[in-house]
């Protein structure tokens, strides 16, 4: 027998900075799954929360003169704001500094202890703080944190660590055994080469820090905290109450039925979370998911990449209030390929709001109603009445199952495809069928009434089966049919549920965006953006007055090029030989971009002569050319007349 609950889950996100929309996909999605098992009758539970500790949140309130708490909170009531604006139908919102959840680690960290799963030892390793993650040597990348690529430094401290190690066989056993685990499951090998069978193995797992003071308190050691992961994962039980008086929720709905998350921390899901939980004793979940990521730009999108490319594109509050959360729920569910990266630009974005839930569906709903107006002021009686019916009826009657076949696979956007493939079928019986035809011939008038009844059923079955996804046209177009947005799985099965006669009204769901006219304002918007920063950059540029002697630490001389070539590592970088005199140098310089090596060569120059010398991508620089610079414009200084290279320059 199929299960009635339905449990499923984000990962919790850190109020660390502004919100972007990567963190609502995650969230969107997830809110399509619950919505959707909820109109299968099941019993849903939808969690959402906030992970709240840590060093990083720590930091940045600290830089703000702010407690944790006093940093954090508007952060979540933002985020909370985001979710009700999105639509997004949470069952519970949990926090990490919320007191059961701190007392529910309490004591799962002391279970663990008292297995003897948790042991004290000593932690050495290569540390990044901003991602809160210890690295081994060999999974940094070019000598940095393989996650976000920033510096990680050597870190030492007693800390207690938990027998991940002791999990290997028994994590690659579950895989193998269980193969719906692991999804999509290119995550399987991945999980396998890079962390349980990569040089090193499996190790054990820091779990306690005596440097962050803001993390949950180990009872027995009041010098530790719990360090961010066995906090932070045991979210997805403590929410059921797990440890606490009242257990019931846990009871009714572990193991969840899917923890959805980004694929950069599956492996916190997919090994970390399933051994702490055998070690506790308790099931697995059923099905953990890593989606890709929304690429901007290239590169992942990101609290530091929404800082460069404008919240305006960004930001989810803005997108809302600018496009309406149907556009962005239906973009989210839609474009992205489930699984893999997809790519947000603001044209993406507008293409997909014209051209289906404009063009197609609200295009459907608004010619349809129209002409049911228009030609009967109700609506007609209708019937299947030849195959070009029957196949369009047969399409919209089976579509249910379709939906629900790719939602079983977890595949929304072909799910969604499934829908529009229907509408836009529709779209073409009125352009087969001709309405406006039909309704000059007096004779045609039932055939005219079972062609906009018939669309009428589309347009019914469609929203309803719409509306885990996007929330409010459906809502509209059904309520124009005076129906509202309840789902009765029969009816979406079945054809001649609208009754004859009553009443339709009609309108715009979805005005059509003129993307020219609003890509400018985009753009428009950016350069503004841009323009003020560069504003500020170019105030924070004015230097402040210094003396002549200052002036003359600085040794200048005329300098010739004899030799110029391309650095190979780099794309900005020339390595020039220089004569000063009797002396020759080499100089590292960014100039690529503005001159080529045979330019180079023959010119005399200013060279900065008693500057330390450096390495650049491994080539020795001994001092530094002068060059003028504006907007983005360079070209060397030059003597204006000849001199010998060696000579003074002030
Ligand atoms: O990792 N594309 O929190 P976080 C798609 N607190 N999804 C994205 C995304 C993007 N560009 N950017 C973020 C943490 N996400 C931990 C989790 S769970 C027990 C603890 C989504 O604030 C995606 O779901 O860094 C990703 O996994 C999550 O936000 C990371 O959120
Ligand atoms: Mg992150």
């Amino acid at each position: 027998m199929d299960k009635k609950t339905f449990y499923i889950t984000t990962p919790i996100y850190y109020p660390s900075g502004n919100w972007h929309i990567g963190h609502c996909y995650t969230t969107v999605v997830c809110d399509a799954f619950a919505r959707f098992n909820r109109m299968l009758g099941k019993d849903v539970f939808f969690l959402t929360g906030t992970d709240e500790h840590g060093q990083k949140i720590e930091k940045k309130a600290q830089e703000k003169g702010l407690t944790p708490m006093e940093f954090i909170n508007p952060l979540v009531d933002e985020l909370k704001e985001i979710w009700r604006l999105l639509d997004v139908s949470y069952d519970k919102f949990i926090r990490t500094t919320d007191d059961y959840h701190v007392k529910s680690v309490q004591k799962i960290f002391e279970k663990l202890y008292e297995k003897g799963e948790i042991y004290k030892s000593e932690y050495e390793g290569l540390y990044c703080a901003p991602c809160e993650s210890f690295w081994t040597e060999t999974q940094l990348v070019d000598g940095k944190c393989p996650d976000c690529g920033r510096e990680v430094q050597k870190a030492k401290e007693e800390s207690y660590f938990f027998r991940l190690s002791k999990y290997a066989d028994k994590i690659i056993e579950l895989y193998e055994n269980n193969k719906e685990f692991l999804q999509p499951k290119s995550r399987v090998n991945e999980m396998i080469n890079n962390f349980i069978k990569n040089d090193t193995g499996l190790q054990d797992l820091c779990v306690s820090r005596t440097t962050i003071k803001w993390g949950v308190p180990v009872t027995f050691d009041k010098k530790h905290t719990v360090y961010v992961w066995i906090d932070a994962l045991s979210n997805y039980i403590t929410a059921l109450g797990y440890g606490s008086e009242d257990d019931s929720l846990y009871k009714k709905y572990w193991p969840v039925d899917l923890h959805l998350t980004g694929k950069e921390i599956i492996r916190f899901h997919a090994i970390i979370w399933p051994a702490i939980l055998m070690a506790l004793g308790e099931p697995v979940p059923t099905q953990v998911y890593g989606h890709g990521w929304l690429l901007i730009g290239g590169d992942k999108l990101s609290k530091s990449k929404q800082d460069k490319v404008g919240a305006e594109l960004t930001d989810p509050l803005k997108l809302v209030q600018r496009y309406g959360s149907d556009a962005i729920r239906y973009f989210l569910l839609r474009e992205i390929p489930f699984g893999n990266d997809g790519v947000y630009t603001n044209e993406s974005l507008l293409t997909r709001i014209n051209s289906d839930l404009a063009n197609i569906y609200g295009n459907l709903v608004s010619r349809t109603t129209a002409m049911i107006n228009k030609y009967f002021g109700k609506l007609p009686s209708g019937k299947i009445a030849n195959e070009l019916d029957k196949e369009l009826i047969d399409m919209a009657t089976s579509l249910f199952d379709k939906v629900q076949e790719k939602m079983d696979q977890i595949n929304v956007p072909e799910a969604l495809n499934e829908i529009f493939k229907v509408l836009s079928r529709a779209n073409k019986y009125i352009d087969e069928t001709e309405p406006w035809k039909l309704a000059k011939d007096e004779t045609q008038k039932a055939r005219l009434g079972e062609v906009l009844y018939n669309l009428s059923e589309v347009i019914r079955i469609c929203s309803l089966i719409l509306t885990p996804f996007i929330t409010q046209m459906p809502k509209k177009a059904l309520e124009m049919f005076g129906l509202d947005d309840k789902v009765n799985i029969q009816e979406v099965k079945t054809y001649g549920i609208l009754k004859e006669g009553i009443t339709v009204s009609t309108g715009v769901l979805f005005p059509r965006i003129d993307m020219t006219e609003e890509i400018k304002k985009m753009n428009e918007i950016a350069a503004q953006k841009q323009a003020q920063k560069q504003e500020t950059k170019q105030k924070e540029d004015v230097k402040e007055e210094i003396s002549i002697d200052d002036f003359f630490k600085t040794e200048l001389k005329v300098a010739e090029i004899i030799a110029c070539e391309k650095v190979a590592k780099s794309k900005k970088l020339l390595k020039s030989t220089l004569k000063v005199g009797e002396e020759t140098r080499q100089v590292v310089s960014g100039l690529a971009e503005y001159y080529t090596p045979e330019q180079m060569v023959g010119k005399k120059v200013i060279l900065v002569a008693n500057l330390k010398p450096a390495k650049l991508c491994g080539e020795l620089s001994q001092g530094m050319l002068l060059c003028a610079e504006k907007d983005g414009k360079v070209c060397l200084i030059t003597p204006e007349q000849d001199m010998p290279s060696g000579s003074t320059v002030r």
